[in-house]
């Protein structure tokens, strides 16, 4: 560097005597000496090249004017940063030096502040006290996701949002392209669930579930909120979650497991209704019984139970007589019916229709099909028992537990309940029965 790069300045804060003409640089250990010890110094400065940006006006004064006006100072070497479609706003109202140091900085990119977050945050409020920040966010890298200076993406993004979290989220991205059952919104942007900068609420989610949920399903919000038998699992924060995934599953309609091994994480004990009524263990009831229900050993729940919410008792997709006696009518037992047919219970006298029969005597439409019929419950356990057809071992009546006694034979059957004489029936050879008017308790 020869003479004509010695500048000097009259900026220098402490007292020492005006610099002569025949100085070198203007860095050194009295004058403009923090300028060179930053951890990052602008190109020309590290060079001692202070005349590309400073002209000399009066050597005597030591004066100087900038070499060039506005982002022609800068642009002179840095060509066009504007070359994109979207220019942030500063770099078309402002100067280059609203965000960087001209000289040195103590960050990377020349930029004002600590970090690039701190130098954002001069002017956005984006992510001001948020309690769950994205991780990116929380080390101050806004840059990797939006360009500083101009990008042909809306929000100054570097690419699509949805690629953009892929770039990093790559579990995510697997399971979405691997797994069978897709959420159909997750290949629209991630950020119609998730802020990118982060949010009040965990995983930066833009609301918690069942609420986030409710935004698009209309639907379900109105069966699990205006039912007359509500879901905790359904209806508390966080509700959807206990059940399906958000985003992909390997299990139909992106459950999170198979439906029974869901249901038993919380009904593997008892729980209790909003009102205080017990809801004995569903797990209790089956294990190590001898005969499961039939869609129960298919472990599919969803043929009677409506999870996300139902008018009928328990859940139950449709009618059902919860005590133990019903006038009857088919509606009643809508519930059975819609895998069993009615003529179960209409046919008076039948020879295949059911083996719950004495000869040709229908007993199902003996006990069942009048005004104080028994309802199915009063023989049959709805879920399992150790009898075969999974006929219920005991009838509760007041605080006593009535035992039923049934025994099957080949042809036929018996029981010795407690709330009539010991019966018998035999599909071959019909038992006479005395009155069967006694069958009416
Ligand atoms: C890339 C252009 C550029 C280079 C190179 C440059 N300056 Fe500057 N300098 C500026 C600008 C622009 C300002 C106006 C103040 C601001 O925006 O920070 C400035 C201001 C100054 C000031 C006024 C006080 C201050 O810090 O604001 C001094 C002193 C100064 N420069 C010294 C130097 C010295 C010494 C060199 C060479 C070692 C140098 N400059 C190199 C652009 C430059
Ligand atoms: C005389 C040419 C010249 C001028 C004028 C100039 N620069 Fe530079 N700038 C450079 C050089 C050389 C580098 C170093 C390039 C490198 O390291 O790749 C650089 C690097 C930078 C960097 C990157 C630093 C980093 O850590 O990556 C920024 C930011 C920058 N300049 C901003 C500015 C701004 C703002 C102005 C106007 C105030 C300006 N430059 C004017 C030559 C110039
Ligand atoms: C709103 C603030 C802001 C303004 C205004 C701004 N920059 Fe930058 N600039 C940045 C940030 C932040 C980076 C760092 C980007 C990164 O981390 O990759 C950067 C990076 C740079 C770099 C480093 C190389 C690169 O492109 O990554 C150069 C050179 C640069 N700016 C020059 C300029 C010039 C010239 C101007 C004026 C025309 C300008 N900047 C205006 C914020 C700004
Ligand atoms: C000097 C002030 C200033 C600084 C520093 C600044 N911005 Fe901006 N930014 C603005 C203004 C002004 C707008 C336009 C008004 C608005 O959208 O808020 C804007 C807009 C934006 C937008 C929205 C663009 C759009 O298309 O809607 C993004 C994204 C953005 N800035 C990101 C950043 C990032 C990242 C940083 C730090 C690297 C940063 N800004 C630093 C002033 C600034
Ligand atoms: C993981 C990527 C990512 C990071 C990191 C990131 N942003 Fe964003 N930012 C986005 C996306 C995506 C949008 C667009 C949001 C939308 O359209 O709803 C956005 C939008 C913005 C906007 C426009 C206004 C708004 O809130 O929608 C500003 C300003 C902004 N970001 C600033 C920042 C600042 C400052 C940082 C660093 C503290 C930052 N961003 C870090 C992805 C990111
Ligand atoms: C630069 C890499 C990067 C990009 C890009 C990125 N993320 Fe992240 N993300 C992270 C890191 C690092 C964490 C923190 C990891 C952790 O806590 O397990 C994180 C955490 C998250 C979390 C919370 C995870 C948890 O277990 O709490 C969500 C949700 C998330 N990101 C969504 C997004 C979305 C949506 C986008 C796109 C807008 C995105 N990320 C883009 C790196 C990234
Ligand atoms: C329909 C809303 C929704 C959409 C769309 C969505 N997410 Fe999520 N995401 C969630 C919810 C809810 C959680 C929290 C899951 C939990 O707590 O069990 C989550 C959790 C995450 C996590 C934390 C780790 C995990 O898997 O639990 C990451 C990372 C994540 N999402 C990334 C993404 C990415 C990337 C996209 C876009 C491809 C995306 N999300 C789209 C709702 C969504
Ligand atoms: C941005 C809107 C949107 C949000 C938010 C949303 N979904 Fe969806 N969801 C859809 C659309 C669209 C479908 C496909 C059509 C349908 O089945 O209703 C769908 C389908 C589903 C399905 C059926 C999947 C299948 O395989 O049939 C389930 C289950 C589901 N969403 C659960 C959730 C849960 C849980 C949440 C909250 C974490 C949620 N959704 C949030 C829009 C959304
Ligand atoms: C206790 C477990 C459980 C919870 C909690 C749960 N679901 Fe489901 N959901 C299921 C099961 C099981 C199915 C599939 C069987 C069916 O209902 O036909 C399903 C099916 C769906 C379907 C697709 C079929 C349909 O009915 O449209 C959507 C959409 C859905 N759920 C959304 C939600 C939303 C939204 C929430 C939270 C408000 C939620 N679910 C809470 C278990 C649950
Ligand atoms: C996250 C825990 C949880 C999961 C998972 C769950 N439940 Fe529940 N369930 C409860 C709680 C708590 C109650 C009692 C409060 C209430 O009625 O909502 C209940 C009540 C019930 C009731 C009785 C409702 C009434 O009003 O009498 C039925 C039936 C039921 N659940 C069936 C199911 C089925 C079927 C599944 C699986 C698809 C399932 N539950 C999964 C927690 C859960
Ligand atoms: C054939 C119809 C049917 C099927 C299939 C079924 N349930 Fe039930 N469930 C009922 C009926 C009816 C009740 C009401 C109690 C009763 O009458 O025994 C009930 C009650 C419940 C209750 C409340 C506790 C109780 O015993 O009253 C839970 C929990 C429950 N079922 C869970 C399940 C689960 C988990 C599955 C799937 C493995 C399932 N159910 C399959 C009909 C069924
Ligand atoms: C979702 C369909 C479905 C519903 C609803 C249903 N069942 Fe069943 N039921 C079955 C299937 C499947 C079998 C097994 C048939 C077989 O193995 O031949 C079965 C078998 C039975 C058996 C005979 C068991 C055996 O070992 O042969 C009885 C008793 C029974 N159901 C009673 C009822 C009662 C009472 C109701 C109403 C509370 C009911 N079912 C509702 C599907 C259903
Ligand atoms: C009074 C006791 C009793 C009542 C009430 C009762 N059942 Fe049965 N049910 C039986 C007996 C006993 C068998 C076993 C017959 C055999 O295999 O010998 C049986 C068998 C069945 C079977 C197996 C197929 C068959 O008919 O042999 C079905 C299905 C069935 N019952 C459904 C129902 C339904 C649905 C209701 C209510 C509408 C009901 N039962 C009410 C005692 C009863």
């Amino acid at each position: 560097m020869g003479a004509t790069l010695a500048l000097i300045f009259t900026g220098a804060a402490r007292a020492v005597d005006k610099p002569t003409t025949t100085q070198k640089t203007c860095v050194t250990a009295e004058c403009h000496a923090t300028y060179a010890k930053k951890p990052f110094v602008h190109g020309p400065v590290s060079l001692g090249d202070c005349k590309s940006c400073h002209e000399e006006v009066d050597a005597k004064a030591h004066t100087y004017k900038l070499s060039r006006e506005g982002r022609d100072l800068c642009e002179y070497c840095h060509l066009d940063q504007t070359t994109k479609k979207n220019i942030h706003e500063p770099l078309k109202t402002g100067k280059c030096t609203d965000c960087h140091d001209p000289h040195s900085s103590d960050s990377k990119a020349l930029v004002r502040g600590k970090t690039i977050a701190d130098l954002c945050a001069k002017c956005h409020e984006t992510v001001k006290d948020v309690q769950f920040p994205h991780g990116p966010v929380a080390v101050g890298e806004c840059t990797i996701c939006h360009a500083s200076h101009s990008s042909d993406r809306p929000k100054l993004l570097v690419d699509e949002p949805t690629n953009l979290c892929f770039s990093c989220h790559t579990v995510t991205k697997s399971e979405l392209s691997q797994f069978e059952f897709v959420h159909e919104p997750v290949p629209l942007p991630c950020i119609g669930c998730h802020n990118p900068h982060g949010a009040a609420n965990p995983k930066m989610l833009k609301a918690d579930a069942p609420d986030l949920c409710y935004a698009c399903h209309k639907d379900i919000q109105k069966v699990a909120t205006t039912s007359k038998h509500k879901h905790d699992a359904v209806t508390e924060k966080g509700g959807c979650l206990h059940c399906h995934t958000p985003h992909a599953s390997t299990v139909q309609f992106i459950l999170k497991d198979a439906p029974m091994t869901l249901c038993e994480t919380c009904h593997n004990e008892p729980v209790k209704t909003e009102d205080g009524q017990p809801v004995p263990s569903f797990t209790a009831q089956i294990k190590d019984k001898k005969s499961l229900h039939g869609p129960v050993a298919q472990k599919n729940c969803t043929g009677c139970h409506a999870t996300h919410g139902s008018d009928h008792f328990r859940l139950l997709v449709k009618e059902y007589p919860q005590a133990f006696y019903a006038p009857f009518s088919t509606d009643k037992y809508a519930l059975c019916f819609s895998c069993h047919p009615e003529s179960l219970v209409l046919t008076a006298r039948t020879s295949e229709l059911t083996d719950f029969r004495n000869g040709d005597m229908n007993l199902h439409y003996v006990h069942v099909n009048k005004q104080r019929g028994r309802t199915c419950r009063s023989c049959h356990a709805t879920h399992a028992s150790d009898l075969p057809k999974h006929i219920r071992e005991s009838v509760p009546y007041g605080v006593w537990n009535l035992p039923i006694q049934f025994q099957k034979t080949d042809t036929g059957g018996g029981c010795r309940p407690g709330c009539h004489q010991p019966f018998t029936y035999d599909r071959k050879t019909p038992v006479t029965y005395p009155d069967v008017a006694v069958v009416r308790r």
